[in-house]
């Protein structure tokens, strides 16, 4: 991997050109340079990258939603990627408008874990008022987001976290908080609707007997012998992969503006430390986003 000069992306007619100020990290970056999505469908030489924030360049002929000049931010294509750069292009469909209040460092940061969380809590399991939720991972790119998602959605909030995460995690909005290190989450939960599962492993396996009867697991990472787990433990069990989405990234901007969701910064690393922030990422322990800072 290098940081070098390549040509501008070609503007399609649908998309938009965002000269970047920021670009999230995720652990699928890393997967992905070091070969191990199985079902990468990316050729190399690539540029790596997965969401962005910056302001418009250009539209293409057809792009009506965007104007030169707006702030934006997106999860861009991930059969295309690209985001880890001076110029990123885009379809409309999956940018929005960044919020106002958000540096550019922080609303890159949203879109791949936001969205990821967003569709786990309301289009793979449908949390609404007073379902009993445990969030793994409280403080994680994904699980810090998800805990103030679900309290959005006015869900009875449980995470796990370790223990100098916790404070944060119940200001995110946690009615209980386990440390993961200190307590078996599951000697202590039952009965519960949902587990939003960002870890795997053991902590999966120990999830299923949580769950009431007919509630549900659904992961981001996954799992094994789905279909003789959801079986013993008479529950509901599902693994997704996160797909762009403009619109309900505009959403989670309107969250933002109304003060209901709160992006977690980690470390901001400039582009030309890209490594440096992939291997950060890798080693994981750290509290919210590694993101990459673009100079204009
Ligand atoms: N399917 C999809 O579409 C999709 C989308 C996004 C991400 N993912 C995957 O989801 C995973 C999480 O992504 P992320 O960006 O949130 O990663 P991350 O920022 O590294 O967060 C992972 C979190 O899990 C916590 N953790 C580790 N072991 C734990 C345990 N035993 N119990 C409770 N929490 C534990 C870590 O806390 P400590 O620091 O305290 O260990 C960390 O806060 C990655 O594997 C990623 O590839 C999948």
């Amino acid at each position: 991997m290098s940081v070098t000069d390549v040509p501008r992306p070609t503007v399609g007619p649908r998309d938009v050109l965002i000269e970047a100020r920021a670009a999230g990290v995720n652990p699928v970056d890393h997967l992905i340079v070091k070969g191990f999505m199985s079902a990468d469908p990316l050729t190399r030489p690539l540029v790596i990258g997965n969401e962005v924030a910056g302001v418009v360049a250009q539209i293409g002929a057809e792009v009506t939603s965007f104007a030169v000049g707006n702030e934006v931010f997106a999860r861009v294509d991930p059969q295309v990627g690209g985001a880890f750069a001076e110029y990123v292009a885009v379809d409309q469909s999956l940018v929005a408008l960044k919020p106002r209040d958000l540096s550019f460092e922080e609303a890159a940061s949203l879109p791949l874990a936001g969205l990821t969380a967003w569709q786990a809590l309301t289009e793979q399991t449908r949390v609404g008022p007073g379902a009993r939720v445990l969030i793994h991972g409280g403080v994680g790119g994904v699980g810090s987001l998800a805990v103030q998602i679900a309290r959005h959605l006015r869900a009875h909030v449980v995470a796990t976290t370790s223990a100098d995460s916790m404070e944060i995690v119940r200001k995110f909005g946690a009615d209980q908080v386990i440390d993961y290190r200190t307590e078996q989450f599951d000697e202590v939960l039952t009965g519960l609707d949902v587990v939003f599962d960002t870890v795997g492993g053991p902590t999966q396996d120990r999830s299923f007997r949580v769950l009431r009867p007919g509630g549900t697991l659904v992961s981001i990472v996954p799992i094994a012998d789905i279909d003789a787990k959801k079986t013993r433990w008479n529950v509901d069990a599902r693994t997704f992969l996160m797909r762009p989405h403009g619109e309900q990234l505009a959403h989670l901007a309107g969250l933002v503006t109304a003060g209901e969701l709160q992006p977690l910064l980690e470390t901001v690393f400039p582009l030309a430390e890209t490594a440096r922030a992939l291997q950060k990422v890798e080693r994981g322990g750290a509290r919210g986003k590694t993101v990459l800072t673009i100079p204009a």
